[in-house]
């Protein structure tokens, strides 16, 4: 319950600072969020679980080793999750990719979902939500009720860059969800931007300001 884990190898915190430099352009950011995100799902997969499987290699048949047990979905908070697909793909090629979309609406400030679509299979499956910025939390979390409430129950979250804010709102709401960063910055400012973060995530990956 309620874990955080900071994954802290070398190569993600390398790519981190360049991620972080106001002087990265579009396709630079592009490649290093794809980078730390293939990283990152190798960390965050550390532990699925393994059968024995017999191969046969042109020596012999032996038994090898295989990923076990129940299947796994990314789950992108639109839009800026859409930048760690790839780099999860990679790593994860038969995973299945659902989405979620959510505006905040301007008179009661909640989250609005406006798009979700997620694999039909979605209760059998492990779920990782991805958003490179867990800033407030609010849509994290909303994004997390809302596969809940489509039967999705073993979930996990990945941000690149969070904030202490952050990590409690989603915690308060889901302390079933487990929590993976590459880093944990220091607070949020008086506009909801993580410091000393990066700057807008989407705003950076796709080109528009
Ligand atoms: N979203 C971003 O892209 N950046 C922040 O710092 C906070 C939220």
């Amino acid at each position: 319950m309620n874990k955080v884990f900071e994954l802290n190898h070398p190569l993600i915190q390398h790519k981190l600072t360049l991620i972080r430099d106001k002087n990265t352009g579009a396709k630079e950011f592009r490649e290093l969020i794809k980078e730390v995100s293939m990283l990152m799902a190798y960390e965050v997969t550390r532990e699925l679980p393994l059968e024995d499987v017999e191969v046969e290699t042109p020596i012999c048949v032996m038994k090898g080793k295989a990923i076990a047990g129940r299947k796994l979905a990314i789950v992108p908070i639109l839009r800026a999750g859409l930048g760690m697909v790839d780099g999860f793909l990679s790593l994860l090629p038969a995973a299945k990719v659902g989405h979620v979309g959510l505006y905040r609406d301007p008179e009661t400030l909640n989250p609005v979902e406006y798009y979700c679509k997620l694999p039909s299979d979605v209760p059998e499956r492990d779920l990782l939500v991805l958003d490179p910025m867990l800033a407030t939390g609010g849509s994290a979390r909303a994004a997390i009720r809302f596969i809940k409430n489509r039967g999705a129950r073993n979930i996990k979250l990945i941000s690149i860059i969070s904030c202490p804010e952050g990590i409690a709102a989603v915690h308060s709401e889901h302390p079933d969800v487990d929590i993976f960063v590459a880093a944990i910055d220091e607070k949020l400012n008086d506009h909801a931007y993580i410091v000393p973060g990066l700057g807008d995530a989407g705003d950076r990956l796709f080109g528009t300001k």
